[in-house]
């Protein structure tokens, strides 16, 4: 009786022995685990968004992605999400401040939590109108986005002979639904003209596609230049054409108005803020958070909105 007794408790302080040692051994690991999972994940967020690593408090939180909403508003983010959609939507730097008006647009929209789409055609105007010659945005009923500051303007009126704004048109197709074209080298004996963009490989992008340069370039403002070589612009006044596939169309806001209208136009502002987060479009197993980076944007409107559905995304901390 007494022999069996003592070999019971023997037994039972055994098994707890064994399970304080494995539940501990185990524990440790889970937690050290979840914990090298946080802190990476807190850390790739806040570089990706902020470009800067993650604060205590981020590093500490149980879920980090729950914090995206307050990175999103942090002037770290406005800055560095402004300087990206301006390098995306020129070539090289401006020449000064004010040419890179869409800086300093995207920055004033992310900044007020304002729909996207003011970014091209909201009621602004973009100009170095401020104390020495400081870069603006102010409010101008007559603007359209930045594609109306004289700065931007000129920046992008292009040679060709007749004035028609071709770079325009293009950099307002590139820009707001992300079209890329590479604009074919010319031979030196290429005829450049209306007549020579007409023919042979330079149609199809400068008169057939639904982008047709020279078409959307033709409801645009006309380049003047004159004998001082002082630019300006004449406004078309020959009334609407059928343009970008079967949209009826007068002017420069109406050819802004029909791209932010159309599909393209969310699927582009959620590429790019996936460029943003990940360095690259997306993929095509990310289609699922694609539709619905895309359903947020349509309903929220803001570029935050959109980039809050993939960051996150459980996928994106993986
Ligand atoms: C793949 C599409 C594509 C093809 C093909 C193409 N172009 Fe272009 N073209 C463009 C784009 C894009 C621009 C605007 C470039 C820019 O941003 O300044 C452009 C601009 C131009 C301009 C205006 C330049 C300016 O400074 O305003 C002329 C003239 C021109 N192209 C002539 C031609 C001729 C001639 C051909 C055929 C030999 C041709 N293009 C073929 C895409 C194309």
């Amino acid at each position: 009786m007494m022999r069996g007794r003592t070999m019971l408790v023997a037994a039972v302080i055994a098994v707890a022995a064994a399970m304080a040692a494995g539940g501990r051994t185990a524990g440790a690991a889970g937690d050290g685990d979840v914990q090298a999972f946080r802190e990476r994940c807190a850390t790739r967020l806040s570089i990706s968004l902020l470009g800067k690593g993650a604060n205590e408090a981020l590093l500490a939180s149980a879920d980090p992605q729950s914090g995206v909403d307050a990175l999103l508003e942090s002037g770290d983010f406005v800055e560095r999400f402004a300087r990206f959609a301006n390098a995306e939507f020129n070539r090289d730097p401006g020449k000064n401040s004010a040419e890179d008006a869409s800086y300093h647009l995207a920055k004033h929209v992310v900044k007020n939590g304002k729909p996207w789409s003011d970014l091209f055609l909201g009621p602004y105007k973009v100009d170095a109108t401020g104390e020495n010659g400081a870069v603006q945005v102010t409010e101008d009923a007559a603007g359209l986005g930045y594609f109306r500051s004289q700065p931007w303007l000129l920046r992008y009126a292009g040679n060709e002979l007749a004035g028609l704004k071709i770079a325009t048109a293009y950099r307002i197709l590139n820009n707001v639904v992300g079209l890329q074209l590479m604009a074919t080298t010319n031979a030196p004996d290429a005829d450049v003209s209306a007549t020579g963009r007409q023919a042979g490989s330079c149609t199809g992008c400068h008169f057939q596609n639904w982008y047709a340069l020279d078409h959307v370039a033709s409801v645009l403002s006309k380049k003047v230049t004159n004998d001082k070589g002082e630019v300006s612009f004449k406004p078309y006044e020959g009334g609407a054409k059928d343009l970008l596939g079967g949209k009826s169309i007068a002017d420069d806001k109406q050819v802004v108005q029909a791209l932010v209208e159309s599909e393209n136009f969310s699927f582009q502002a959620c590429r790019l803020s996936f460029k943003y987060l990940y360095g690259r479009p997306e993929n095509q197993c990310e289609g699922p958070v694609l539709d619905r980076c895309i359903t947020a944007f349509k309903a929220t409107k803001t570029i935050q909105s959109a980039m809050a559905v993939i960051a996150k995304d459980p996928g994106f901390c993986q």
